[in-house]
């Protein structure tokens, strides 16, 4: 209310003294309580470590801990009030359900704390778009939760993890990004966690959201938001694993030309409660695999057919008659994120009609 008035005083008085107000009333000018951000360590690249200088490939991930990683960017405290907790260290390919458990329920006891205004997870990128996705659908808040990896060891010629995790940190304080779900934030731009995918083994620009786009840029030290997801997410979710120990197993059986059941039936064998087809095209089944997919069905198994395409959307009784196979379609989530959404919805359900109405939701 104060620089209102100021402003519109100084705007009868001089074009030259309203820049200055605007100076004064600018985010990264004024001099404002600094938000409190928790960054949450996990591993991966960002905290990795190469032989040479010039090592960007065949390096080890997860070496650096959470205070080096901070020491390394003092920027940081020009922008929020900073702690750091090593949740755990470990290259995100050995990600699993434990690690998403534990990881959740630290998330969801910080931001329920009237201290903690954000959070950033470090992570390595392999698997950033299944934790982001996971935590989309588990995290009780309204809260930013950010998630920020690397592409470069923090050894590298122009490492691109510092930056990263001044833009997250950045992201993680600001209130432009209160409500919008988690979101993963890498190479100046922001992605939704439900949408985001791994796109480049190796490049910066990796993390796309094809298609349906990004959300913003992160530039002038401040985010920059075009649009936002349409989809359920954090507070609005109906997920709650603050209780659980672990989550039902769901498997994904890769379609492509020549496959047969083997996959399928080992999976079935080995106790999966939920089964993402990732089918060649809009979620095609061969005639090679259906009859066990049915049967698989029969045994209460709840089946989904995904594409392996990554984009569009598998449509209800396109390729299949799902209402007759009582199957569920995952609508526009590749077959990672589906199996995240179905392992999450068998613990509330097995009714296949509430299912498929949550990948419409969610
Ligand atoms: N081992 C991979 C991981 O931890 C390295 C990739 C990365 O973090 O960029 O995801």
């Amino acid at each position: 209310m104060f620089v209102g008035c100021y402003r519109h005083l100084l705007t009868a008085i001089s074009p030259l003294m309203v820049s200055a107000a605007l100076l004064v009333s600018h985010p990264s000018f004024a001099d404002q309580k600094l938000p409190n951000v928790t960054i949450l360590a996990t591993g991966g690249t960002i905290a990795g470590t190469g032989s040479t200088s010039t090592t960007t490939v065949g390096y080890t991930a997860a070496k650096v801990g959470v205070e080096a990683l901070i020491e390394a960017v003092p920027e940081l405290k020009n922008v929020a009030n900073v702690k750091g907790e090593q949740v755990f260290q470990i290259a995100s390919e050995n990600m699993n359900n434990d690690y998403w458990l534990t990881l959740a329920k630290r998330v969801n006891t910080l931001l329920a704390q009237d201290d903690v205004d954000g959070i950033v997870i470090t992570h390595g990128t392999d698997t950033i778009e299944e934790t982001a996705y996971f935590l989309d659908l588990v995290v009780k808040s309204k809260k930013p939760v950010v998630i920020v990896g690397a592409m470069r060891p923090s050894t590298a010629i122009s490492a691109d993890g510092p930056i990263n995790l001044y833009n997250a940190v950045i992201l993680a304080g600001s209130p432009e990004a209160v409500g919008k779900g988690v979101l993963v934030c890498l190479n100046d731009e922001i992605n939704a966690g439900r949408e985001v995918t791994k796109t480049n083994t190796a490049t910066l620009n990796t993390f796309r959201t094809p298609e349906l786009g990004l959300l913003g840029y992160m530039q002038d030290n401040r985010p920059h938001f075009y649009r936002q997801s349409t989809r359920r997410n954090t507070a609005d979710t109906e997920f709650d694993i603050m209780g659980l120990d672990s989550l039902p197993r769901v498997d994904i059986v890769y379609g492509y030309a020549n496959m047969d059941p083997t996959a399928l039936n080992a999976f079935v064998a080995a106790g999966a409660k939920g089964i993402i087809h990732a089918g060649v095209g809009d979620g095609s089944l061969a005639s090679a695999v259906k009859p066990s997919l049915i049967e698989a069905r029969k045994k209460g198994i709840v089946i989904v057919r995904s594409s392996r395409v990554g984009n569009g959307i598998v449509a209800r009784n396109g390729e299949a008659n799902d209402d007759e196979l009582d199957f569920v379609v995952s609508d526009t989530l590749n077959p990672q994120k589906a199996r995240i959404l179905l392992m999450l919805a068998l613990t509330r359900t097995t009714d296949t009609k509430t299912i498929q109405t949550m990948f419409y939701n969610y």
